[in-house]
């Protein structure tokens, strides 16, 4: 069965139709009943806004139904641990909950951030790995602890958009910002994972104590290796926007302090690094650079109002296509043509 939890596992081409179908989708506005009939499960153990209401309209394009779980929520309170006692406050187990919705839905999406606690099974993504095992149709990762795979897609749509003649060579940065909350690192793992696909001059910019964990790191370098692409880490933000033609902001925790040593990890994101933000001066020694942010964004701390406001941002494009990837997403998973 094709799931969608992870981009690791789907080969280049695989992902290059899907970009094709929402590219077509997009362009022909499609909405049909192609899809009538057909339930989408959506499961979000965190919030959302653009996931939850972009699957929701994907389906309805496509003629599917869709619902959604927030557990504890309206619905019961949600086990994750293999082999937990139950005597708390958590009624049922994904096992069953996952087991039970593949009986009414013919997709089932998960969002399930990382703990940020738990370095094992937030290295690991074990939850998403454990309801692909549970569930009985295909999965959609709609972010987990590791990967936002179909932020991702949306990314990689953008970047098509932003350079018709091709963004192999050109540069993207990712860029760490400031934060008040210790964010995951599935949107920055997603993104590089990408931008090293599509042949870009990646460059890591970042604090040193940001880097990614050592695995991910090790098979960014060997996917950068593989594809003949440019993978580099600059520890100094505006030696890395030199020249730029992405600057792609986002905040996350830093992998070596989180678990163990959170109260110092907060002081360096909340005061050490915070001229980190992404500046109208900073964006200005770039090559005219597209700025683009998954978001949700703190302005005025991950990036300031002038960046966002002005005509490089694309980061409400970028937005609007997690919808057309998901539809291509869909699509594939259901074996549906156009
Ligand atoms: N980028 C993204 O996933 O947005 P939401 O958290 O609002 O879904």
């Amino acid at each position: 069965m094709m799931n969608f939890d992870t981009l690791t596992t789907w080969r280049d081409a695989g992902l290059e139709d899907l970009l094709e179908l929402a590219a077509e989708m997009k362009a022909r506005d499609y909405r049909s009943d192609v899809a009538k009939g057909k339930v989408l499960g959506l499961i979000f153990f965190n919030p959302s806004l653009r996931t939850k209401v972009s699957f929701e309209t994907a389906a309805l394009h496509l003629g599917a139904g869709s619902t959604i779980i927030h557990p504890g929520s309206g619905s019961w309170p949600l086990e994750t641990r293999t082999g937990a006692v139950m005597d708390g406050n958590k009624t049922e187990h994904i096992r069953e909950a996952v087991g039970v919705l593949s009986e009414y839905c013919d997709i089932i999406g998960v969002r399930a951030f990382a703990t940020m606690t738990d370095r094992f099974d937030d290295e690991g993504d074990t939850l998403i790995r454990r309801i692909v095992e549970y569930a009985n149709v295909p999965v959609i990762n709609l972010e987990s602890a590791n990967e936002h795979p179909c932020q991702g897609m949306a990314d990689w749509l953008t970047l098509r958009e932003a350079f018709p003649g091709g963004s192999a060579g050109r540069s993207f940065v990712l860029s760490w910002a400031p934060h008040p909350n210790p964010l995951p690192m599935a949107v920055p793992n997603s993104a590089l994972e990408v931008a090293i696909r599509c042949g870009m001059d990646v460059t890591l910019a970042c604090p040193p104590e940001y880097l990614p964990g050592e695995g991910r790191l090790g098979y960014l370098r060997s996917l950068a290796e593989e594809k003949g692409s440019y993978f580099d880490i600059s520890h100094d933000q505006e030696q890395g926007f030199r020249d730029a033609d992405v600057i792609y902001a986002k905040s996350w925790a830093a992998q070596s302090l989180i678990y163990d040593r959170p109260d110092e990890e907060a002081s360096l994101r909340r005061e050490t690094y915070r001229n980190w933000t992404v500046t109208e001066a900073k964006m200005s020694m770039t090559n005219q650079a597209r700025f683009m942010h998954c978001l949700p964004v703190r302005r005025n701390v991950v990036v300031t109002d002038k960046v966002l406001d002005g005509d490089q941002a694309i980061h409400i494009q970028q937005a609007g296509n997690r919808l057309h990837v998901q539809k291509a997403i869909l699509m594939q998973l259901w074996k549906l043509s156009l």
